[in-house]
């Protein structure tokens, strides 16, 4: 049974309820929460793709109530990105997420997030959150403060059971996961791979400002990522780096970083060894910011 159906009897399949009202909110799920249901969460900040839908089919497949939090938060936008002109269309979102069985879509006003006198953060070090989108020559770590704060409140707000994010984000989550384990936070994290174009441009709402010719330009990361994995495995990690660079030079491609890393505590690694080791790359392509990853797996 869909314990959803413990929030409101008439509801129907396809059906989502719409909260911007976190008490309200509360109220909703607190019969479902007493009667053992299981909560999912997926927390996006909407125009939804199928990267975001990945995630919430499977909170779908796993959890008895889906909720679905859209929110584009401007804390975790620095002075000077996108914030203004990020894409937004809820009307498209709330349908979509309808289609993927989405119970609940939490999306609340700006001012609900961030009050007057909003004073309160949570932050995790800059070993994490200082190098590569945080480096403070790029996003910065206020970002993830950005991030990690906003949801530090949605886990609050929901108290789901899980919480799914995207390996697309992979920095993202791994400040999330060492968030979640530094403070105790009782939430299962679950991470879902990167949802890719035909020709491997991982989706993002970004890609939106992609004009035809930054189009064509912007396969050249993922291409760059595959022949960094395969190179790095045939030979070494500079040999995988020297390749990706190549790949992006042929694109005229100019990154702003493309590291290798250890993929859970973000320090630099010079070889592949016992751990998964991340490859990150960040480029400006036309008017947007493209990120994407692998993690070479020993
Ligand atoms: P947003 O960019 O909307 O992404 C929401 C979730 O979808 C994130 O977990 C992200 O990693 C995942 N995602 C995005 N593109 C994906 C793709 N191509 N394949 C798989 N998953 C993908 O990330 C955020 O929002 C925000 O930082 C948020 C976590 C909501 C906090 O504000």
């Amino acid at each position: 049974m869909n314990l959803a159906e413990l929030v409101d009897p008439t509801h129907a399949q396809g059906d989502v309820k719409l909260f911007r009202v976190k008490d309200e909110l509360r109220a909703a799920l607190a019969p479902a929460r007493r009667d053992g249901a299981t909560i999912g969460l997926v927390p996006t900040m909407g125009c939804l793709h199928e990267g975001h839908l990945s995630l919430l089919r499977a909170a779908r497949a796993e959890s008895d109530v889906v909720v679905m939090s859209l929110f584009v938060n401007p804390a975790q936008f620095g002075p000077g990105e996108d914030l203004d002109r990020y894409p937004r269309d809820e009307e498209r979102d709330l349908r979509l997420a309808a289609e993927a069985g989405v119970d609940i879509v939490y999306a609340p006003p700006v001012e609900a997030v961030y009050p007057d006198g909003f004073a309160t953060h949570v932050e995790v070090d800059g070993e994490l959150t200082g190098v590569l989108d945080g480096d403070p020559s790029r996003r910065g770590s206020g970002h993830f403060r950005g991030v990690t704060t906003v949801v530090t409140k949605l886990f609050n707000t929901v108290q789901p059971d899980v919480a799914y994010f995207g390996q697309k984000d992979a920095q993202q989550v791994a400040v999330i996961r060492r968030m979640v384990r530094d403070l105790d936070i009782p939430v299962r994290v679950e991470v879902l791979p990167t949802v890719r174009e035909a020709d491997g441009l991982a989706m993002s709402s970004r890609n939106a400002y992609l004009d035809p010719r930054a189009r064509g330009q912007a396969g050249a990361l993922s291409r760059a990522l595959r022949a960094a994995e395969e190179t790095a495995r045939a030979e070494d990690l500079d040999a995988g780096l020297r390749a990706a660079r190549a790949e992006l030079d042929a694109a005229d491609v100019e990154p702003e970083y493309l590291e290798a890393r250890d993929a859970e505590n973000l320090t630099e690694v010079a070889e592949l060894g016992d751990r998964p080791t991340l490859i990150a790359v960040a480029a400006h392509v036309g008017g947007a910011r493209l990120i994407d990853n692998v993690v070479i797996r020993p």
